[in-house]
């Protein structure tokens, strides 16, 4: 049976491009009936410094942005990965599956490095991928809701589950597979349609935070940087304009239409006809999800409630798979 699990790191705000990559996609599967796990991923935040006080805020806010986007906690799983021994628990036996040169391969590594001295970043950075994999395979989860972004990542997580089965001569742990579906897997930042919109992009106008009130939404997206040209009549015509090609698919992604029918929509149409029309759909869908992270946010306690009870459950699921694991890979245990 199908069983989801994803999460979603604390590093900073929630953007459009998380809502509509991850969780929009997270809450339509838990509506369809799928078993889902969701989580927000403390320790994959800490592989970069952060400020204690602001981890605890922003996984907070991250989970606030789980229930406001309409996670139901007795419907879904939804906690916070550091409550969870087994995460890192697996994640060591995970690294010593997977090899070095396998973490050296990862684009977000070589990104992140970027420009800096890679010695000089934590070993937690290079080992992110392993601690991904574990916390998949710990629930032995079949599918993975993601942007475009995390592919790789995740068939990283498909190659250590095949070693591990490979080496201990099992059929154990799942070939997990990426969910990267809808018009949205990869929303552009609004000040460059080549680059990724990013939670830690330095110019905030790149980005639409999950906490911008309306009126900023609105003059973000009639600041976009876009082309002189109308709008083309097909999906053909947007092939080397990628910032209009950028805004048609957020305008489907927020209204469930497909792009080709909101390309058809608006053949011929300017930019200034289009704009306030994507900033009023773009605040209509979030405005209501911002004023119930609000209201969540009110309440820090329930939060963690909602996070303890969460992991409660998810430990009753990974207690038998761990120690399993802990089995196939001869250690000696009493449980
Ligand atoms: P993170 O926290 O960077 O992003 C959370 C989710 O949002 C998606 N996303 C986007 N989708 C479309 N357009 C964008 N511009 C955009 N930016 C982000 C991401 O693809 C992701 O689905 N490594 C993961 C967190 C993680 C995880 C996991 C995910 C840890 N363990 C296990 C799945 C399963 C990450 O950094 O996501």
């Amino acid at each position: 049976t199908p069983r989801i699990f994803s999460g979603i790191q604390p590093s900073g705000g929630m953007t459009l491009g998380n809502y509509l990559g991850a969780l929009k996609r997270f809450a339509e599967k838990q509506d369809e009936g799928i078993e889902t796990i969701y989580c927000v991923v403390d320790m994959h935040a800490i592989t970069v410094w952060q400020d204690p006080a602001k981890l605890r805020h922003q996984t907070r806010e991250i989970a606030a942005a789980y229930l406001a986007s309409g996670i139901d906690p007795a419907r879904s799983i939804l906690f916070n990965q550091s409550q969870v021994s087994g995460h890192a628990e697996l994640a060591w036996i995970f690294n010593c599956v997977a090899r070095i040169g396998w973490m050296y391969r990862m684009t977000q590594f070589k990104d992140k490095t970027a420009g800096k001295n890679a010695e000089n970043s934590s070993l937690g950075l290079l080992a992110y991928p392993s601690l991904m994999a574990a916390d998949i395979l710990l629930y032995h989860a079949t599918h993975v809701p993601v942007g475009e972004d995390q592919k790789q990542h995740l068939e990283l997580t498909r190659d250590i589950a095949a070693k591990f089965n490979h080496d201990y001569e099992q059929d154990f742990f799942p070939i997990t597979e990426p969910l990267i579906e809808g018009a949205a897997t990869r929303v552009m930042s609004l000040r460059d349609g080549t680059k990724k919109m990013s939670k830690s992009d330095p110019s905030d106008a790149s980005r639409i935070n999950l906490t911008d009130d309306a009126d900023t939404i609105a003059k973000k997206i009639r600041k976009a940087t876009t082309d002189p040209n109308p709008l083309p009549g097909t999906l053909d015509g947007l092939k080397d304009r990628p910032e209009a090609k950028n805004l048609i698919n957020i305008y489907a992604a927020l209204s469930g239409e497909s792009a080709e029918k909101v390309i058809a929509e608006f053949a011929g149409a300017q930019f200034g006809t289009f704009k306030p029309r994507l900033a009023e759909l773009a605040v209509e869908k979030l405005a209501p999800i911002t004023a119930e992270m609000n209201r969540y946010m009110q309440d820090p306690a329930e939060i963690d409630r909602i996070l303890g009870e969460g992991a409660a459950r998810a430990r009753a699921i990974a207690a038998p798979i761990l120690a399993r694991t802990k089995e196939i890979v001869g250690m000696i245990g009493s449980q």
